[in-house]
């Protein structure tokens, strides 16, 4: 052999990953924001600890779907010029954007400290005066202590109270009055001695971890009070509280949030099939309480029961489509699986990774395209009028689909433009999911990632693909 064709072979064999006999047709993220200040001091700001973790996942997320020499590259995907049509990107928003955002995109918070002594760098400066004056609000934020709270699906939102007659949360909230009232000097200035219980969990434990993460005063916190026991001890009573918020197996309409979710994700991967591969990435924006109701329906706590938990900051979920069919073109859906990943935190190119889970409780990873749409189908919604009737709504944006009347099966033009159609209420309830670093996510992961800028749309409350449907659409993807 020719010292060439040695080196040749070489090469092809240290190129041979298992990803090569595949071809990724089509993916859609959903990610978390970043780091933020607390819950309980509204409003609610992404730090620039939360910006460096979106920054960084965005990187990532850049270097598996788009880089050229990714061995994950979506098929066909622009790498450098960005091809509007490939890519969409979808975040809900709040008036704390307006009031807290200004302050942000003026570059006030560029660096921090942190509690260990560690300064933060907002990435990229430059590119932080991004025009947010013009997007419109609509309710619920990251401010929210409670998400159900904004869904405004009505039926959730009686679902998610009853969480708070269950037997479960009756004893939970005696047996541990004694571990919240201990905590009583801590958080004296944000809670009352009422307040200080199980009903507030999350909030509770949420002031105590962003304290953890920010607070330098020296004597923060007290060690005869907390420690990592006590702190773990409170995590897994947060997590228990809201993953019950978010999810009751035999009261699924609860997951309001997952079943929209699963919706848009089956939407836009379908899209990307039926348009023979015309739009192909679809990035979303939102808050954990969309990961638990998803997690729930996608019956993931079968795997590992930290499904149960709440998701890192910054972590990301991605269904993947994917194929062995070696042609360029889209192949037919006999020949498309559907691949699950997730990552718990903020990922860094070449440390941690993405790790695919089997849905639906099945064994396998990747599910053939058939098998997703069915087992999708029974717990996503689709559209306005699906969601109006789920969540029993008539009145408002309901009234004029006929809600919750009886006549309300889906006409087959309610198909394809279904999912953009999908307004006011649906938006809302993930709009109660919200946060501002939602949006700045939205805007790292897009502009500086992507090379793309956003025009928002003078539009109603909500979020949405960049689709023209005139009811709800704030924002629009333009090359930069
Ligand atoms: C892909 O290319 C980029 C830029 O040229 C480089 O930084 C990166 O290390 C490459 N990745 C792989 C997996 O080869
Ligand atoms: C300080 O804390 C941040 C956030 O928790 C972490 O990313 C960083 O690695 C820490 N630095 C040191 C020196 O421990
Ligand atoms: C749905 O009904 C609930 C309860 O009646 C209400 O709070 C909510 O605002 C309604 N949502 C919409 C979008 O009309
Ligand atoms: C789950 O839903 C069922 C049926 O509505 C209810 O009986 C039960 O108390 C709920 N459990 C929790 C923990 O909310
Ligand atoms: C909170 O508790 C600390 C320690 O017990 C005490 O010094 C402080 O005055 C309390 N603050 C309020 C607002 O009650
Ligand atoms: C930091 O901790 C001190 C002492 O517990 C407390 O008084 C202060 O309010 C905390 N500040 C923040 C920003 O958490
Ligand atoms: C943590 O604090 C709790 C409550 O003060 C105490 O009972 C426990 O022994 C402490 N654990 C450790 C490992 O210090
Ligand atoms: C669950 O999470 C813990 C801590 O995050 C980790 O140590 C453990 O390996 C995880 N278990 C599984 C089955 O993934
Ligand atoms: C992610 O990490 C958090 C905290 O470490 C944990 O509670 C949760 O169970 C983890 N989730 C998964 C799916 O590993
Ligand atoms: C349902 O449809 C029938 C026939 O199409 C119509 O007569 C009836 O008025 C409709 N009912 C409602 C509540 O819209
Ligand atoms: C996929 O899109 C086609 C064409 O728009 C539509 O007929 C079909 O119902 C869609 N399927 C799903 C599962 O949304």
């Amino acid at each position: 052999m020719s010292p060439l064709i040695t080196l040749t072979v070489v090469a092809s064999l240290l190129l041979a990953d298992p990803a090569d006999a595949e071809r990724v047709l089509g993916a859609y993220v959903f990610q978390r924001h970043g780091d933020r200040t607390a819950k309980s001091w509204p409003p609610t700001k992404l730090t620039s600890l939360g910006y460096s973790q979106e920054y960084m996942t965005g990187s990532f997320f850049h270097d598996r779907y788009i880089s050229a020499n990714s061995s994950h590259k979506i098929d066909g995907i622009s790498t450098d010029i960005v091809n509007l049509a490939q890519i969409t990107a979808s975040a809900p928003q709040d008036d704390v954007i307006d009031n807290s955002g200004v302050g942000f995109l003026q570059g006030s918070i560029a660096t921090e400290t942190l509690r260990n002594g560690s300064t933060v760098e907002v990435p990229l400066n430059g590119y932080q005066l991004i025009p947010m004056s013009d997007v419109k609000s609509g309710s619920g934020s990251e401010d929210n202590t409670w998400l159900q709270s904004t869904s405004s699906c009505g039926k959730a939102i009686v679902s998610s109270n009853n969480y708070f007659n269950s037997n479960s949360y009756v004893s939970l909230l005696s047996g541990t009055r004694r571990l919240y009232q201990s905590l009583e000097p801590l958080v004296n200035e944000t809670f009352s001695a009422s307040e200080l219980s199980y009903k507030n969990a999350y909030t509770i434990w949420d002031l105590l971890f962003v304290a953890l993460i920010h607070n330098s005063t020296a004597s923060f916190p007290p060690s005869t009070i907390l420690n990592d026991t006590v702190m773990q001890e409170l995590l897994v009573l947060a997590n228990e509280h809201e993953f019950n918020l978010a999810y009751n197996s035999s009261d699924t309409i609860r997951a309001i949030a997952g079943m929209n979710l699963a919706g848009e994700v089956l939407t836009a991967l379908n899209e990307t099939i039926t348009s023979g591969g015309k739009s192909k990435l679809n990035v979303q924006f939102g808050a954990y309480a969309s990961f638990l109701s998803y997690f729930g329906l996608a019956e993931l706590p079968a795997t590992t029961v930290n499904f149960t938990g709440i998701p890192n900051y910054a972590s990301s979920m991605a269904w993947e489509l994917v194929t062995d069919d070696e042609g360029t073109e889209i192949p037919a859906t006999s020949d498309i699986r559907v691949r699950f990943v997730f990552h718990n935190g903020t990922s860094i190119e070449g440390s941690t990774q993405l790790q695919a889970y089997p849905l639906f409780g099945q064994s396998m990873v990747e599910l053939p395209w058939a098998q997703f749409v069915d087992e999708t189908k029974r717990i996503a919604i689709q559209s306005q009028e699906d969601w109006c009737q789920t969540c029993g709504n008539s009145t408002g944006i309901c009234a004029s689909s006929s809600g919750a009347g009886d006549n309300s099966s889906s006409t087959s033009s309610a198909g394809s433009r279904s999912g953009r159609e999908m307004s006011l209420g649906v938006a809302g309830v993930i709009g109660a999911m919200i946060t501002l670093g939602v949006l700045f996510g939205l805007f790292i992961l897009s502009m500086i990632v992507f090379g793309l800028r956003f025009v928002p749309k003078s539009a109603v409350a909500g979020i949405h693909r960049g689709s023209d449907a005139s009811t709800v659409p704030v924002m629009k993807t333009i090359a930069a």
